[in-house]
């Protein structure tokens, strides 16, 4: 992975735990329903993938694209649905599987949109959620990791749409350069 460092923040093993525990969770929620997960492209394709492979129940698929990160790590404040669901949502049980959730918009977005197809009911599970105060309400019920407020990279999570496939949650270190001068 050429010039970037990552310190580790949650190791590969302890993700996995999670994922499992969510999918044990998950699956004694929905007991004798089949509900819809749907998939926020592209942060969860890989936390989605590890997570339905677990799940004990019956379950149909679907995905959304958003954007709300450009090429910088700052947000843009603008929720962007580039991928919308292929099918009506009405009468269905909807779990929207996400990364992490960083200022809460793009969820807040996602739910105020969808709540308008009716679906019978509408839940949220989250890998990462960063403690961050939120002037609005989300209703998340499924929770992996309380996690400090900064950028992160791994296990679907991008730095300019690159390391999206470390299988640990990382964030960014100062380079070798910095680190030698601070260390001086
Ligand atoms: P929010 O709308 O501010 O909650 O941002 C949510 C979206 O931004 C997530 O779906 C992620 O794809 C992306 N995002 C948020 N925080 C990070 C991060 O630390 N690293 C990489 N992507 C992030
Ligand atoms: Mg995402």
């Amino acid at each position: 992975m050429e010039k970037m460092k990552f310190r580790v923040l949650i190791p590969e093993d302890k993700i996995q735990e999670k994922v499992k525990e969510l999918a044990r969770k998950i699956s004694e929620h929905y007991e004798g329903r089949t509900p819809l997960i749907v998939s926020i492209l592209k942060g969860s394709f890989i936390f989605t993938a590890d997570l339905v492979r677990h799940l004990t129940i019956r379950y149909k698929m679907d995905f959304l694209a958003t954007s709300s990160y450009g090429m910088y790590t700052k947000h843009s404040g603008v929720v962007k649905v580039l991928k919308d669901l292929d099918t009506s949502i009405e009468r269905e049980d909807v779990l929207l599987v996400e990364d992490v959730v960083d200022s809460g918009l793009t969820l807040k977005y996602l739910v105020d949109m969808l709540k308008l197809r009716r679906p019978a009911s509408l839940s949220i599970a989250v890998l990462l959620d960063k403690e961050i105060p939120r002037e609005f309400d989300l209703p998340i019920e499924f929770v992996g990791f309380k996690i400090p407020n900064r950028f992160l990279v791994g296990y679907g999570l991008d730095w300019r749409d690159m390391y999206r496939g470390i299988p640990y949650v990382g964030y960014v270190e100062h380079s070798e350069e910095e680190e030698k001068t601070s260390n001086k």
